[in-house]
């Protein structure tokens, strides 16, 4: 797959880009298994099974060398890659890894580069494999007695293969323990030594006991103990919130409403209380009453100190005949500095002059900011690019930082998303707000194809609002990714009564995803789409005709700009 064209994202309210600032001391408190990713479009599912086994996973560039990291992992992980180990530019872990006293699992290109480091034979192959292939667990001439790596697996599987070069020899002191009907070295573990190979993907969903085998491999092989959950996570992650921000210190922070922020918001509430205060701007491309009901939950029902700005005149006015999606995207990312540090100067400035009315010795500073980084942006920012690898680019708008001389406070930088839904849970988030779908930084500016105005606002807050309503009284909501309305830029003609009418078009979308990389159409039970399309040509004036949008991810994206 191929980067994202030339569309720069902007992430609100994540305002600033990701920075090192501090790494949590999670390695002392959790098991963990480090993977080194040598660039396959798959690495981040290594970690995303690791985790899903309770057991803590991290992900790092193949290019890591073992004495630069300060923590000593329970095992390791080489994943695939684009590349062929004999190419001239191709990656190749520190060798120190097969010293290190730790087992090691090596996935398609990860076995291809422990065969090549450890003297075995890798054919090249102009051909890929790819696809299914069954997988008979065998062991010819090894002397352990039980591979446990599919111990209690059965005699065959159904794996999923994504491979161009595959080993013709494997290296000396290795058995092989499985073999597809084109592979003779499929899966090898070493006589003696913890270490692995396998050629096919076991963390992709197409192998369906891919999981297990990982499981096999940090549970019982690496023996990690299984104390990843957030309910560990939660009360370690206040204690360090506190610890870093001192009796004082004050943390400043944008919310959005949406899960991260929210989740983001509330944990630190837990953890420094009023000292933490969040921000809300209102950039007039929300969805339909959106601020008010941020402000219900989170201020009225979470207690969370928020302040809610309303810049919509300011950003609708920036946005006047603007028509191109990258404009927009600017605009919005600069206002949306500009008021932030506005509103963020004043709370700061009223802080010390309360705290210097009660008379505090030490003036507590809003030192910090508050960003709702996940783990999948700290895996694009480190991991490993190979020459396909990179799938999409990540810009965070920038700049914020630096003048505002905060450190940056990113409690979520572990976690995937799924992760960070259990979280609020635990922090009594409402089940709602938890499973919502994502929504664009940009908001409704990138679903109004064509000039934004106050009235092409309303109309999409409005047909996106019923739509969204059928979809929840449907009780589909929860089995999509991400479900929107688009206004297009276009006038059909209709009837009404008996007049004709020449209004606007609405489409609509819904994806169901993993990871928003790639993305199917949802498919909606037909009543659900007549009774959506009959609501928002009855209800929203202004639309005459309803289409709905059947194009996967690729070629198409999610958004329409
Ligand atoms: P695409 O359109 O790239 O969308 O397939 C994938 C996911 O990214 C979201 N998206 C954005 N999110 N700022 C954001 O915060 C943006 O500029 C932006 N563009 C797309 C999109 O909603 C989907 O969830």
């Amino acid at each position: 797959m191929t980067n994202r064209i030339t569309r720069q994202r902007i992430f609100l309210p994540s305002p600033v880009n990701p920075l090192f600032f501090f790494m949590a001391a999670i390695h002392d408190q959790f098991d963990t298994i480090l993977i080194l990713d040598f660039g396959s479009q798959y690495s981040h599912l290594i970690t995303r099974r690791c985790r899903e086994h309770n057991v803590y996973a991290e992900l790092m560039p193949c290019t890591t060398q073992l004495k630069d990291i300060d923590f000593k992992p329970k095992g390791i992980i080489l994943s695939g890659s684009p590349y062929s180990v004999y190419e001239k530019d191709s990656p190749h872990v520190d060798p120190a890894v097969f010293d290190f006293g730790v087992p090691i699992l090596g996935i398609c290109y990860g076995l291809q580069e422990m065969a090549w480091q450890l003297k075995g034979t890798v054919d090249q192959s102009d051909h890929r494999e790819y696809g299914f292939a069954n997988l008979k667990m065998t062991k010819i001439g090894g002397s352990a007695s039980v591979d446990a790596l599919f111990e209690g697996l059965g005699d065959e599987m159904q794996v999923w293969m994504s491979h161009g070069d595959q080993l013709s020899a494997p290296p000396p002191d290795f058995h092989v323990i499985g073999v597809t009907a084109t592979a003779p070295y499929a899966a090898l573990a070493h006589d003696s030594k913890p270490f692995y190979g396998i050629q096919f993907h076991p963390e992709v969903t197409h192998s369906p006991r891919g999981k297990e085998v990982i499981g096999r491999f940090i549970l019982n092989i690496c023996g990690c103990q299984q104390h990843w959950t957030m309910e560990e996570f939660i009360g370690k992650e206040i204690a360090r919130i506190r610890e870093i921000c001192g009796p004082t210190g004050r943390v400043i922070g944008a919310v959005s409403g949406g899960v991260d922020s929210t989740v983001a918001a509330k944990l630190m509430h837990e953890a420094i209380g009023d000292r933490f205060h969040a921000i809300m701007v209102d950039n007039g491309v929300l969805r339909l009453n959106e601020a008010s009901q941020v402000n219900a939950m989170l201020n009225k029902d979470l207690g969370v100190n928020l302040t809610v700005v309303d810049a919509s005149d300011l950003f609708l006015s920036r946005l006047e005949g603007v028509e191109d999606p990258e404009q927009k995207r600017k605009i919005i990312g600069n206002t949306f500095i500009n008021v932030f540090e506005a509103k963020a100067a004043e709370i700061e400035a009223a802080a010390e002059v309360e705290e210097t009315a009660a008379g505090a010795s030490k003036k507590g500073r809003v030192e910090w900011l508050l960003q709702g980084t996940l783990y999948p942006d700290v895996i694009e920012s480190i991991s490993f690019k190979g020459p396909s690898a990179t799938i999409k680019t990540h810009h965070n708008v920038g700049g914020l930082l630096k003048d505002m001389k905060l450190k940056l406070i990113e409690p979520l930088r572990e976690l995937f998303k799924d992760e960070v839904r259990a979280l609020g849970r635990l922090l009594s988030i409402p089940a709602p707000l938890v499973q919502r779908h994502p929504f664009p930084g940009p908001g409704l500016a990138i679903r109004i194809l064509g000039p934004v105005t106050r009235d092409q606002v309303r109309i999409l807050q409005l047909a996106d609002n019923i739509y969204i309503e059928e979809i929840r009284k449907a009780g589909l909501y929860d089995q999509i990714a991400q479900a929107f309305a688009v206004l297009l830029p276009v006038r059909a003609v209709g009837v009404m009564g008996d007049a004709r009418t020449y209004e606007q078009v609405v489409a609509l979308r819904a994806v169901q995803t993993e990871d928003f990389m790639t993305a199917d159409w949802y498919v909606f039970p037909p009543e659900v789409l007549k009774r959506i399309s009959g609501r928002i040509t009855n209800e929203v004036k202004g639309i005459n005709r309803v289409t709905y949008d059947i194009s996967s991810k690729p070629p198409a994206t999610v958004e329409w700009l």
